[in-house]
């Protein structure tokens, strides 16, 4: 066996799961190579195929320095298999079979049940490429279309991680699983991505900062809890993912930081104080605070609906199987099982949103959820810094979760930002106020121009603070023509 923390660049495939010894799954893999590579050129960034972009490609998995940045031209992008390394003598750390020796191989009473999370998992990796396809033609800056690019070749690596499991571990079915996998698309009526949020559109580059601060938030939540789980190669291949997903958070949440401080900049210069008078900001050529928090509402809610159900017995399931843990199991000091354990659970009951205590193990997407929650509050937090910082008095919140929901508790009635609940006429004045309107929509399409010269930004964002890679200002993160 391979130690795992050296990456085997030489074959078609680099991995640091012995792919060498293992010529079956080899096999598999080379076989499904070629369609991956179609539905990259198919379902990929539109354009700058055959730019040099500067990315990171991972050259170990240890948590320090695995990376190393080089000009890559994207089809040519070194996918791989890359595992955390094996913990020795790791138990399965909860659930019913809590304390047993970490499985190796797919235990087969829950092998399908395995199966549906790495489909699921899946899913979501190609889907957000497809969604943001089409956004290098209005990036603001070089530095901002390497990061797109960035991210959307770990989004797809992180397909492969889905697709290594299931071929390595689910034999045919795992098989056919991968090949559906290229074959949805996201927004398609007739094989549409599995889960809404994937489905949705993102069209400008506020969006997908948003995106990927919100909804890939989300994938860190299921990678965390995922990452816990009693089938091992499970938990290493979600360990590493999760290295990758944290620089996919940093643009979402750096990018609107800088959108952010731009607009309050331009307001400064031109004398604005009021956040609402939207007119003479846009006028500015800067996306008014308002619009950011509108939508900030509309990705935070699409993005809670990922959770699924509050009280769910798949859930319950999974975790009682021991294959998905809470976030940060290994830190938390309770039984590990939850047999009589109670969770508050955000209801809607008799008309009332409240607090009901439901048993924890139906409770788990509810719990997950909070915690991303609060997570997601940590990163406003610091959205709100930058405002403070520039004098303003103006304020970004998190809507209740009650707001504007399509999954769950709440998607029976319609509430306010507050959590109040409404009519379905006071909703219809509501949701335009609170949400994104088309002229909104339209006033921020105006905006993405791109911007391609050397260390030049786009009027509606600030520059970083630093480069990718520590590189100086006029950087050419992407040589467009090559
Ligand atoms: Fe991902
Ligand atoms: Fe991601």
């Amino acid at each position: 066996m391979p130690d795992g923390s050296i990456i085997d660049y030489d074959g078609l495939i680099p991995n640091n799961v012995g792919l060498n010894d293992d010529l079956r799954l080899r096999k598999a893999l080379e076989v499904w190579h070629p369609g991956y590579i179609d539905w990259w050129k198919q379902m990929g960034p539109e354009g700058f195929q055959d730019s040099m972009v500067y990315l990171r490609t991972a050259v170990g998995v240890g948590s320090e320095g695995w990376a190393k940045f080089d000009f890559v031209r994207m089809p040519e992008y070194r996918w791989g298999v890359l595992l955390a390394p094996q913990v020795e003598g790791r138990t399965i750390p909860f659930g019913a079979h809590k304390g047993e020796p970490a499985w190796q191989e797919v235990p087969g009473e829950y092998r399908s049940m395995l199966r549906r999370l790495l489909v699921i998992q899946g899913d979501t990796e190609p889907a957000s490429v497809e969604q943001q396809r089409y956004l290098g033609a209005t990036a603001p800056s070089l530095y901002d279309l390497r990061n797109l690019f960035q991210v959307n070749v770990e989004e797809g690596r992180h397909l492969w991680a889905m697709v290594y499991l299931l071929q390595k571990y689910f034999g045919r079915d795992g098989r056919e699983e991968a090949e559906e996998l290229l074959k949805r698309r996201s927004g398609s009526q007739d094989s549409p991505r599995m889960l809404g949020a994937f489905n949705e559109r993102t069209p400008d580059w506020l969006s997908f900062f948003m995106f990927t601060f919100f909804t890939d938030r989300d994938g860190k939540m299921q990678l965390a809890a995922l990452a816990q789980s009693g089938f091992d190669p499970l938990s290493r291949t979600c360990r590493f993912m999760l290295t990758e997903e944290a620089h996919h958070m940093f643009v979402g949440e750096t990018g609107v930081q800088r959108v952010i401080q731009r607009t309050c900049e331009a307001m400064k210069a031109a004398g604005i104080d009021d956040p609402y008078d939207i007119e003479r900001v846009r006028a500015l050529g800067v996306i008014d605070l308002p619009t950011i928090q509108k939508k900030a509402n509309l990705h935070f809610s699409l993005t809670l609906d990922l959770f699924g159900n509050e009280i769910s017995t798949n859930a319950a399931n999974a975790f009682n199987a021991g294959l998905k843990g809470r976030y940060r199991e290994d830190r938390l000091t309770d039984d590990h099982q939850l047999l009589t354990a109670a969770y508050p659970v955000l209801r809607l009951k008799d008309g009332v949103v409240k607090l009901d205590d439901v048993a924890a193990l139906s409770a788990l997407n509810m719990r997950l959820r909070d915690d991303y929650v609060a997570d997601t509050e940590a990163g406003i937090a610091r959205w709100n810094r930058v405002l403070e910082r520039a004098g303003s008095n103006f304020r970004l919140t998190l809507p209740h979760v009650a707001f504007n929901r399509r999954i769950g508790e709440f998607a029976a009635c319609h509430a306010d930002i507050d959590g109040s609940l409404l009519t379905p006429a006071q909703w219809a004045v509501r949701s335009r106020e609170a949400l994104p309107s088309a002229e909104d929509n339209l006033f921020i399409a105006s905006l993405m121009k791109p911007e391609q010269a050397r260390g030049a930004y786009a009027g509606w964002i600030a520059p970083p603070r630093i480069g990718i890679d520590n590189m100086p200002g006029d950087f050419e993160y992407v040589r467009i023509e090559s």
